[in-house]
């Protein structure tokens, strides 16, 4: 018996997510590789007959989503987004995430807040109990960037992370310049004990622009395992 690779689960993932799709709605497309697998099999169904129209969160999901013949609009000339699928770096129970692995995590935001829903779809080994293994990218502006980046390692202090090194995304002499022309910074804080917390004090730093924590948006977790997927939602209200 051979055991599903984490791309592998990411599809299953992904393909799961198309469940919740219906017709009519206006789909927030995310960015990275979970989300390309939904795109693609989101633009099966829409060669196969389903109405929807897609928003996509980056350069790159807009590329994929034209590719898989899927019709498109803009944040600004839609009234809501119904829902929103999308990856994530890492995700806890309380669907708290991280995102930015592939620097879209401004954009990727933007469409989350304007989602009814947003759900995130990905392998089990982003599934953690603590998040904060996986860098915390924080996109800030070129401008004054070093003091911007310093500031960023002092709040990962204030509260209370493991870590506080911070790397600039490609390095000095070739940096990272995202969809909207900014750099960004990946913060190893090892682990993030108070994430609404650091997130405060990362929205509250000058140059700072958007960081990846991605708090209150996100409300259901879809986990490709070796055994299938997880659901992880929300408990049920009343009782
Ligand atoms: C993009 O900036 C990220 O937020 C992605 O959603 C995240 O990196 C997940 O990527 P994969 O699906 O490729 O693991």
């Amino acid at each position: 018996m051979t055991h599903p690779t984490a791309d592998d689960r990411k599809r299953a993932a992904a393909l799961k997510a198309l469940d919740l799709i219906q017709p009519g709605q206006i789909v927030g497309l995310g960015t990275g590789s979970t989300a390309a697998h939904f795109v693609r099999a989101l633009g099966e169904k829409v060669r196969a007959g389903l109405r929807i129209t897609g928003v996509p969160t980056s350069a790159a999901a807009e590329t994929l989503a034209v590719e898989a013949g899927i019709p498109l609009a803009g944040v600004d000339d839609v009234p809501h987004i119904d829902i929103t699928i999308d990856g994530a770096d890492e995700a806890d129970r309380a669907f708290r995430l991280i995102k930015g692995g592939g620097a879209a995590h401004l954009r990727e935001k933007i469409v989350a807040a304007a989602s009814r829903r947003m759900i995130a779809i990905m392998d089990d080994s982003k599934l953690v109990a603590c998040l904060g293994a996986f860098p915390l990218p924080v996109e800030i502006v070129p401008f004054a960037h070093r003091t911007t980046m310093r500031h960023i390692a002092a709040a990962a202090v204030a509260s209370g992370c493991g870590g506080n090194f911070i790397r600039l995304r490609g390095g000095d002499a070739h940096p990272l310049i995202t969809d909207n022309g900014n750099l960004v910074a990946d913060l190893d804080c090892q682990s993030i004990p108070d994430p609404e917390a650091l997130a405060a004090a990362l929205s509250a730093i000058p140059g700072v622009v958007e960081h990846g924590l991605f708090i209150g948006l996100c409300s259901g977790l879809i986990v490709g395992t070796e055994t299938g997927v997880e659901i992880v939602e929300p408990p049920a209200h009343g009782g």
